[in-house]
């Protein structure tokens, strides 16, 4: 395992011989669970050199609180690693390595997809995340990158944002990783209490449910469902549940065979932020 903190030691490290080989990036933000080690493994199995990148990105928060409160945990996360494999790339920059004295993001147009759910609750998200993953990707030059389906619509913006940057590189999304009682891992489910979490599995079944409706109702009958259940739970509050074309992230109006739909939802626990989604048919 080599811990590398700057740009010029990544470069070094990628030296003319590592640039032949096939490169796989993982970029996340750090408190890694078993849904990162999906995506870590994947990379190992598909690349002969992998980065992992540990970095709490700044831009990307909409809240000055939540960016205090995201756990940071890079020993437990080096440790995680080196029981995957100690053949990997750790790139923990600092914040003054990655912004030097502009901590701001590009103004990107992903053509609609930054100003619906997670773009239209969270401002300037989707700027954030752009600005970052556009530097990683130029920085380590992999051949495919890795990205959980829990941020689908994330997933999506990354993959606009490759084509509107013709960056050669392959996005790789990865299926959702769960607890055995179907929450989706999330660094943020180390915020929740034992009975929080426990209660937070609700928002699976909620989406599990709303899958079946789908087959036989209106995206509006569904969402109202969904609105309905979280309004009888006393510990959830629902911030939105939307019903999307799944590429486009177009809000489903009219069913049309052929297509594929995806339910997205929001919802707090205790104040913690949780999101998640699921294919509805
Ligand atoms: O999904 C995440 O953890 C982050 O949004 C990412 C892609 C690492 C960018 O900071």
């Amino acid at each position: 395992m080599v811990l590398i903190k700057t740009k010029k030691e990544l470069t070094e490290h990628l030296s003319f011989a590592e640039r032949k080989k096939s490169i796989g990036l993982v970029p996340t933000m750090g408190a890694l669970h078993c849904g990162h080690a999906a995506l870590v493994q994947r990379a190992i199995h598909e690349n002969e050199v992998v980065v992992i990148s540990i970095f709490v990105n700044p831009t990307q928060f909409n809240n000055k609180e939540d960016l205090e409160k995201y756990p940071q945990t890079l020993k437990s996360d080096i440790d995680l690693l080196e029981k995957i494999s100690k053949d990997i790339l750790v790139f923990a920059p600092t914040v003054k390595e990655m912004y030097s004295n502009a901590v701001r993001s590009e103004n990107y147009n992903f053509y609609g997809l930054e100003n619906i759910m997670e773009g239209a609750f969270r401002e300037g998200h989707f700027d954030g995340v752009g600005t970052i993953v556009e530097t990683l990707l130029t920085s380590v030059k992999p051949d495919k990158a890795y990205f959980g389906e829990k941020d689908f619509q994330q997933l999506q913006i990354i993959r606009k944002l490759v084509e509107i940057r013709n960056i050669p590189v392959k996005i790789i999304g990865c299926p959702i990783v769960r607890e055995s009682n179907g929450l989706a891992l999330s660094s943020r489910n180390e915020r929740l209490s034992t009975t929080i979490r426990h209660e937070a599995a609700f928002i699976f079944k909620t989406l599990t449910s709303a899958k079946r409706i789908f087959g036989m109702e209106s995206a509006k009958n569904v969402k109202d469902w969904v609105t309905k259940q979280y309004k009888k739970h006393p510990d959830l509050e629902l911030e939105y549940i939307e019903i999307t074309e799944a590429t486009t992230l177009k809000p489903l109006v009219r069913k049309q065979k052929n297509r594929k739909y995806r339910a997205f939802i929001a919802v707090y626990a205790d104040g913690v932020r949780l999101i998640d989604n699921i294919a509805l048919n």
